[in-house]
């Protein structure tokens, strides 16, 4: 169906309680609804924001259009939980009224200050003739959950040499000053972050760009965020434009960083060595970061990304959040794991040793749709050795290790219904390995997969059919011993 302008801007309250009960009742009915990931009752979700620690919870927000699984009039959707895992059901966060966000209240960030937490994003407007102007926009919420807007925007222009596609601001606080990151382009279509700084969270001013070594990375660098992690300055972000190089920059719009020296705020200066993408599965964009209290630098991503058609938009709803990841350094490389937390959902375990010998096999108990499974294998002379997921009659998920060619690879081409399948089908990663350890992570329609430890991770929603549940380890052209621990959710 073909939405018009008049359908993706209509306002939630606006809507007939029965139609909203309608669309309700069509998302419940899905097949393919998670079961522990962040996914939106109705319509569509696309990036975490505000991800925060405040009044001894954690806050996650989410960029919503409740209507319908398209992308129209967003809100911040609400989300708090004690322990990253269990959320509670959640409520509209930030909703669009104001002059400044007549066209959605894009992507942010937040940040404690003051017994407050302060939440920083972009209000989103049109003109008459469709011209997009952006404002940045800050909001508090108190103790009690309630968010207040500031009466007028913090920052209302573009500063010259910027086009309007100038938005997500992420907020941090150094000494006594406040910096935020926004993603820009500049007037010559390329895309950039810029820096401000404010005394006080309500004046800003205008730092200038951010100094990195990539002059034409892309159109347009959207969800920027910067922090710093053992000494070393890391700067986030999605560039839009990249053109597909061998294995890399495969989807449609990527997502990664660069890491190097601490940016110099005051020259903005930021020496760093090469972009490296964060995800190398398929669904994966807008990830943002947070310090915990406990000193952990948290991660969430959409597992999503723009301008990508997904099965479920039928049953009225798209796309989820992926699980939160810890972030540390090894090698120059950030290296992502599943927060331990996670482990609290593990019921009936299952456990396995064996050795194959060029075969496919199945054993007694490795099954299911939702389950979180731990595989190491040790080659011997096998050309490549992996594992079928959600095997079917006609489906199966592949994550293997090709031994020759030293790859990961991820392939859901016959993992069910068909997604994106103009961007490939097929993903790619070298890894230098002796051993190779996959953590996956399967939800009902996804699988997040964890290599070595959080050197490498690939993230893919998968539409495959309820009842495609088989798990199978495979060894081809020798031999391999493999030891799988596999818990139920
Ligand atoms: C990224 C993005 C952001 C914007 C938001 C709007 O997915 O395009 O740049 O703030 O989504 O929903």
């Amino acid at each position: 169906m073909e939405w018009t302008n008049e359908q993706r801007y209509r306002r939630i309250e606006d809507v007939a309680r029965e139609e909203l009960d309608a669309l309700k009742m069509r998302v419940a009915n899905c097949l393919w609804r998670q079961t522990f990931h962040i996914q939106p009752e109705t319509g569509l979700l696309n990036d975490p924001n505000g991800f925060s620690y405040f009044n001894g919870e954690y806050h996650l927000f989410y960029q919503w259009f409740p209507l319908g699984p398209v992308h129209g009039l967003k809100y911040w959707y609400h989300m708090k939980s004690k322990d990253l895992v269990h959320w509670d059901n959640g409520r509209i966060g930030i909703e669009p009224k104001e002059y400044f966000e007549s066209h959605g209240v894009y992507s942010g960030s937040a940040l404690e200050y003051n017994g407050k937490l302060y939440l920083f994003y972009t209000g989103n407007t049109r003109d008459e003739n469709w011209i997009r102007h952006p404002y940045q926009c800050m909001a508090v919420m108190d103790r009690q959950g309630k968010i207040a807007k500031f009466a007028e925007p913090v920052i209302r222009s573009v500063p010259a040499g910027y086009t309007d596609h100038f938005r997500d601001p992420k907020l941090w606080k150094q000494g006594d000053t406040f910096y935020a990151v926004i993603g820009a382009q500049r007037v010559n279509k390329t895309g950039c972050a810029v820096l401000y700084r404010s005394p006080d969270l309500t004046h800003w001013e205008f730092v200038g760009e951010i100094e990195t070594g990539l002059q034409t990375f892309g159109f347009m660098w959207e969800c920027p965020d910067y922090f710093e992690l053992e000494n070393n300055g890391i700067l986030m972000f999605s560039p839009q434009g990249l053109q597909p190089e061998g294995d890399f920059y495969q989807n449609i719009y990527q997502s990664g960083y660069l890491m190097g020296e601490k940016i110099n705020l005051e020259t903005r200066c930021f020496i760093h060595g090469e972009f490296i993408e964060l995800d190398r599965g398929f669904d994966f964009y807008a990830p943002q970061t947070m310090l915990d209290p406990n000193g952990r630098r948290l991660l969430v991503g959409w597992m999503g990304l723009p301008d990508i058609e997904t099965p479920t938009s039928v049953n009225g709803w798209a796309h989820c959040l992926t699980l939160p990841r810890e972030l540390s350094i090894k090698n120059n490389k950030l290296i992502q794991q599943p927060i331990p937390e996670l482990q609290t959902l593990r019921t009936q375990k299952q456990e396995m040793e064996e050795t194959l010998n060029n075969e496919i096999q199945a054993f007694n108990g490795f099954e299911g749709a939702v389950y979180e499974l731990i595989c190491e294998f040790h080659n011997k002379d096998a050309d490549e050795f992996g594992i079928h997921l959600r095997v079917g009659e006609k489906e199966k998920t592949i994550i293997k290790f090709d031994w020759l060619n030293k790859k990961v690879v991820f392939d859901r081409s016959d993992s069910g219904e068909p997604v994106a399948a103009e961007y490939g089908t097929v993903r790619k990663c070298r890894l230098e390995a002796e051993k190779i350890k996959f953590h996956i992570f399967v939800d009902s329609s996804s699988v997040e997969i964890f290599v070595n430890d959080g050197e490498e991770v690939f993230t893919g929603r998968i539409f495959s059919k309820p009842e495609s549940r088989k798990i199978q380890f495979f060894a081809i052209g020798g031999e391999a011993r493999f030891k799988a621990m596999k818990w139920d959710y």
